[in-house]
């Protein structure tokens, strides 16, 4: 009944990583504040995707977003690409944190050799009902819900960023991204209050 999951976190993980302070406490003074959550299809056939929706929850105190798809058919092997941008005031260049692609596989089964990509599937297992291996079956509703980043997870983080984040998951053969999620987030500093204690 473990759900199962996926690397969607990992880019937040990701992202954050070079500005980690390792030396100072895990308690963090940041917050992680979703503004937007979108997500498209290039399968305009219908011969992947049966349903796809996605969103913020904004009634909740703090943002949380979801994403929710069923297939038409079972799908085995396909790609999972990640792109993470810390988008900069100009003249300076938007900074490009990860671009990858993946075996989505791989990923799913936990074996991807990246410890954070390992770490944010783990995470991820909370807020999702992903499989723990191939296939994505047909007909099955799945989910990622409720989705928060908590960023006392993990080491210090100590500074105040845009993040964009884009992920996608595409077939192997036909190329198609089945899904892309588009997520426009912030780290931002806890008022001084609520980061004592
Ligand atoms: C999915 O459900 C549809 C309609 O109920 C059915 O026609 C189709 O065969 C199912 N696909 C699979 C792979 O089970
Ligand atoms: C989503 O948020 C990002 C980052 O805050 C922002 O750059 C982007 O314009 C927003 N997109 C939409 C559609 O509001």
């Amino acid at each position: 009944m473990k759900p199962q999951v996926y690397g969607v976190c990992t880019l937040l993980l990701l992202c954050i990583l070079p500005n980690w302070n390792l030396l100072t406490e895990a308690k963090n003074n940041y917050d992680l504040l979703t503004e937007n959550f979108t997500c498209s299809t290039q399968d305009v056939d219908s011969q992947i995707i049966k349903d796809l929706n996605c969103g913020l929850n904004k009634n909740a105190k703090r943002r949380t977003w979801h994403l929710e798809f069923t297939l038409k058919k079972h799908v085995k092997e396909h790609d999972f690409l990640m792109r993470i941008v810390l988008p900069r005031q100009r003249p300076l260049t938007d900074f490009v944190l990860i671009d990858l692609t993946t075996d989505g596989c791989q990923l799913l089964a936990n074996r991807n050799q990246v410890p954070l990509m390992r770490l944010g599937r783990n995470i991820m297992d909370r807020f999702s009902n992903f499989p723990k291996q191939c296939p994505f079956r047909a007909n099955y509703s799945y989910y990622i819900r409720g989705f928060r980043m908590d960023l006392n997870l993990l080491p210090a983080v100590d500074m105040e960023t845009a993040v964009n984040v884009e992920f996608s998951y595409q077939s192997k053969q036909q190329g198609i991204k089945w899904i892309t999620g588009y997520m426009g987030a912030r780290v931002q500093r806890i008022p001084e209050k609520k980061s004592k204690g």
